[in-house]
């Protein structure tokens, strides 16, 4: 294919890409250990337990030769050699894992995330670029370079990548990931390499994602205090004397229709603990999304919510994509149906009437669920995002990379 053509493509499903989403902590283990058993029919949330008096050391042990280079002749010039609860059963319910990443000279770890965790990072050999880039509506990119014993971290769900700036030597890292599965969703690959393929149309309008779960109340309730100068994961509580029940209540006039009228034919009315204190602490918050004619919400993610969405007018194409290898689970919804996008897995939605407008609401687990747009966190980012690094993970030429970074460097999320 013409590389023209090609571009125009790339850009067009960029454009129609509007949001994707995914994630959880893993959950506490409830007893010493509970080494999995990967032979059982048992289906749980991990694995279910061997029986503890049959366990041994070597379930706890690996001999996963992670001080051998690894084979990086491959067409972005790195592998990572993953250890997790598939390949040590110990690993169960203990929300931890471990990997190493080979990188080849000028070698990249292609723009991904974990839905499942946060990663810390430390440099055995040679220079590493790295970079992470936060949720909407900043999409800032926080980039270092990391020298040989610099340690670095990924926080849960944010879309992060790797690069050996050396056009000569190879890199070498080590990576420890909070979960014991933590999953990998690669950027390029879930948002054109799906299996089966978004739909063009999708991909012609937008792209977006981040991640972790709420904690637990721990009272009551706790309104938020936004006026605190106090810094808290989340919000300090307001004096529980002084709050009355408007704190828990929002004129939030869902029943409007929102305006449409921009480039992806949609509008999603938030809220969360930002314009709704009494949330704090709750772990739910809602969103109205509005659909003009063929509108789209473009692929992006919640770093730290499930969202559970249910039709209240017409009728849409939604779909999510889980984590690598890519498969998109996609359906046409109508008036009352109800659809649930897993954590921190990449969605979409699209109205597919060429006439009429749609409607729905979702309700999401958290408090501040967070919204990345794929495409505007990678080509819109401030400050932008290497070109080395985005021409190796696209695979594309830099003057194409250069087109979409002009395309997102306004701020066009919502
Ligand atoms: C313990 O292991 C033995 C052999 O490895 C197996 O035959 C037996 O069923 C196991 N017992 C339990 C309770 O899992
Ligand atoms: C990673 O390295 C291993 C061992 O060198 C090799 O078998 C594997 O194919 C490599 N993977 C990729 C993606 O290059
Ligand atoms: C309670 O609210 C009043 C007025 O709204 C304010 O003056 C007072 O400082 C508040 N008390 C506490 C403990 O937050
Ligand atoms: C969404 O709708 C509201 C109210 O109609 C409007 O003020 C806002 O600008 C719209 N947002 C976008 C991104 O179109």
């Amino acid at each position: 294919m013409a590389s023209s053509s090609f571009s125009f493509l790339l850009v067009a499903a960029l454009l129609g890409l509007a949001s994707w989403k995914a994630i959880a902590s893993d959950p506490s283990p409830l007893q010493d250990f509970c080494v999995a058993d990967l032979n059982s029919p048992v289906r749980v949330n991990g694995f279910v337990c061997k029986n503890p008096m049959n366990a041994s050391a070597d379930d706890f042990f690996k001999a996963a030769m992670l001080d051998k280079p690894r084979d990086t002749n491959n067409k972005v010039g790195s592998n990572v050699t993953l250890v997790n609860v598939l390949q040590l059963p110990g690993l169960n319910t203990l929300g931890i894992s471990i990997a190493r990443l080979d990188f080849a000279p000028l070698g990249l770890n292609p723009p991904h995330t974990h839905p499942r965790a946060t990663e810390i990072f430390t440099v055995l050999e040679g220079t590493l670029y790295v970079g992470f880039v936060t949720s909407n509506p900043d999409n800032r990119l926080l980039s270092k370079v990391l020298n040989k014993g610099d340690v670095f971290v990924f926080p849960e769900g944010l879309i992060h990548f790797q690069f050996n700036p050396n056009p000569h030597k190879p890199a070498v890292a080590i990576a420890a990931l909070s979960s014991q599965n933590p999953g990998v969703i690669t950027i390029a690959n879930a948002v054109f390499g799906s299996n089966p393929p978004i739909s063009d149309d999708i991909l012609m309008k937008a792209f977006q994602q981040a991640i972790a779960f709420d904690p637990s109340p721990l009272q009551d309730f706790c309104v938020a205090d936004m006026a605190s100068p106090v810094r808290v994961n989340g919000f300090p509580c307001k004096n529980p004397m002084n709050v009355t029940s408007d704190d828990f209540f929002n004129a939030a006039k869902f029943d409007m229709p929102r305006n449409t009228m921009n480039k992806v034919g949609s509008n999603v009315t938030n809220l969360n603990v930002i314009n709704f204190p009494g949330l704090n602490t709750l772990g739910i918050s809602l969103a109205r999304i509005d659909y003009a004619p063929m509108g789209v919400n473009p692929p992006h993610v919640h770093p730290r919510a499930t969202e559970l969405l249910t039709v209240l007018e017409g009728t849409l194409y939604v779909g999510f994509v889980t984590s690598n290898p890519n498969r998109l689970f996609s359906k046409m919804v109508h008036k009352g149906d109800v659809f649930v996008f897993p954590k921190a897995m990449i969605h979409f939605q699209m109205n597919l009437d060429h006439n009429k407008p749609a409607v729905a609401q979702s309700a999401l687990s958290s408090q501040n669920p967070g919204v990345i747009t794929i495409a505007s966190a990678i080509f819109g980012s401030t400050p932008p995002i290497s070109d080395d690094v985005l021409v190796k993970a696209f695979q594309v030429e830099k003057k194409v990379i250069d087109w979409l970074k002009s395309q997102f460097s306004e701020n066009n999320h919502y």
